[in-house]
């Protein structure tokens, strides 16, 4: 298993690319069931996440070919010869409950492994399970599975009212509303950028969409959908993690391709904190605005708020602010796991229930520290890049499923940072 080595201290400038969204294409790519035609991703991540993604649209008899390095996917699925998405790959990578809402809305049929808890939480499937059922499915949960039947051989719009803004049954109910016979209206839409970014595909490869981006989506169902290319929208979880590294030890970085409306929440609070962002033809220019980071007290929140995905990094910020911060937990019962790892290394962190209190401290030191999930792990690395002497991450398969080549672009930019084998 791989180890990240990082000796923490000094200033990082330059510039960082900032790939396209993990969270974008995983539900861009089970997009590719809906048309027999080719579907054509740009701008794609390179990520163990994209892998499993691959892996379990390939069990179904998709073809997916990863072209330049795998910043293309040409993906295909003439040929679906397999309902089933079995409990194998699904357990790995919640994101494959998305396979459901396309291939139930193709072939009227579906059967998938129900994806189990995980790290942060519980995070059932009941949201997307209901919206299913509004549009006629039958549902029979057995074996630890879903077997899902749209009678008739094809599902019908409908009213979705979602109790809770769900990115994952958004995407879901929105993928197979697109062939369902009639209209959906999907009341309570998350309004997160990636769903925008996958209603924007979809209406390339015709289908007909309305309100994306807001509470209320509308979808005309049609009869076929067709092939498209599309760029992956950028990643905002990974920008706004790396805007975070040069405000956890000095210096100026750029962050390539990251504009402020995919990160508005959170640079309102970087500003309080004291940081400078500046939008530049290219993308976001961060730095100290002058001194030491100030406490700020965080919630996090569906978009447009504050996003859940960078809470831990924040949380890493602000363990060397001036003063005591908060930060709230709302979207997922279990995600400060990260905290006792931070704890090790010399901040002072006070976890009850949903909410932290981060008292900052002068200086963190490096410790053996242990990634507990993707966010925590790179959590830990940005703590890791601030502290004095070395810190040793390991668990890091966590950071591969949504950080690409993270040692190589924290070391462009003068991070001293290294991949091990463990010893
Ligand atoms: C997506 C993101 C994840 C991010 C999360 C919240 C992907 C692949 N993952 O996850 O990185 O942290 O949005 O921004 O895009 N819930 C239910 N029932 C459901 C569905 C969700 O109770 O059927 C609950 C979950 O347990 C959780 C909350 O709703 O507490 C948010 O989940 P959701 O918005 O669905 O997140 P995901 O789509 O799983």
């Amino acid at each position: 298993m791989d180890q990240i080595i990082v000796k923490g201290g000094g200033e990082l400038n330059g510039v960082i690319p900032i790939a396209g969204a993990k969270n974008a294409a995983l539900t861009l790519m089970p997009a590719t069931l809906l048309t027999e035609e080719p579907l054509t991703l740009t701008n794609a991540p390179r990520l163990s996440d994209i892998k499993t993604m691959t892996e379990l649209l390939g069990s179904l008899g998709a073809e997916v070919a990863a072209m330049q390095g795998g910043k293309v996917l040409a993906l295909s699925s003439h040929n679906i010869h397999n309902h089933t998405a079995d409990y194998d790959i699904v357990r790995k990578m919640r994101a494959s409950i998305l396979v459901l809402g396309p291939m139930l809305a193709r072939d009227g049929h579906a059967v998938v492994s129900l994806p189990g808890g995980c790290a942060i939480g519980a995070r059932p499937v009941d949201l997307h399970l209901k919206a299913f059922e509004a549009m006629g499915a039958e549902l029979d949960l057995r074996d630890g599975y879903v077997h899902a039947k749209a009678p008739g051989g094809r599902l019908k719009g409908a009213v979705i009212n979602f109790d809770f803004a769900s990115v994952g049954a958004t995407e879901n109910a929105l993928l197979a509303a697109t062939l369902a016979k009639g209209t959906t209206e999907i009341r309570n839409a998350a309004r997160e950028p990636e769903i925008v970014d996958l209603a924007q595909c979809l209406r390339k490869m015709g289908a007909q969409i309305e309100g994306e981006g807001t509470s209320v989506i509308t979808v005309q169902g049609v009869d076929r959908l067709g092939g498209a290319t599309h760029p992956v929208v950028t990643d905002r979880i990974e920008l706004g993690t790396y805007m975070l590294a040069p405000l956890v030890c000095g210096g100026t970085v750029e962050c390539l391709g990251g504009t402020i409306d995919l990160v508005g929440a959170f640079c309102e609070k970087l500003d309080a904190a004291g940081a400078s962002v500046e939008q530049t033809e290219t993308g976001l220019k961060v730095s100290r605005k002058n001194g030491r980071i100030q406490a700020v007290d965080v919630t996090t929140e569906p978009f447009p708020g504050f996003p859940t995905d960078l809470q831990a990094q924040m949380m890493a910020l602000l363990c060397t602010a001036e003063g005591t911060s908060t930060l709230e937990e709302k979207i997922f019962e279990n995600r400060f796991m990260h905290a006792p790892e931070l704890i090790r290394m010399g901040a002072k962190i006070d976890v009850h229930g949903g909410h932290a209190t981060v008292t900052g401290v002068d200086k963190l030191k490096g410790a053996p520290v242990m990634a507990t999930d993707l966010r925590a792990s790179v959590s830990l690395i940005l703590a890791g890049l601030a502290a004095e002497g070395e810190t040793v991450v390991s668990r890091v398969y966590h950071l591969d499923r949504g950080y690409e080549h993270v040692e190589d672009k924290l070391s462009a930019v003068g991070a001293s940072i290294e991949r091990v084998k463990e010893s």
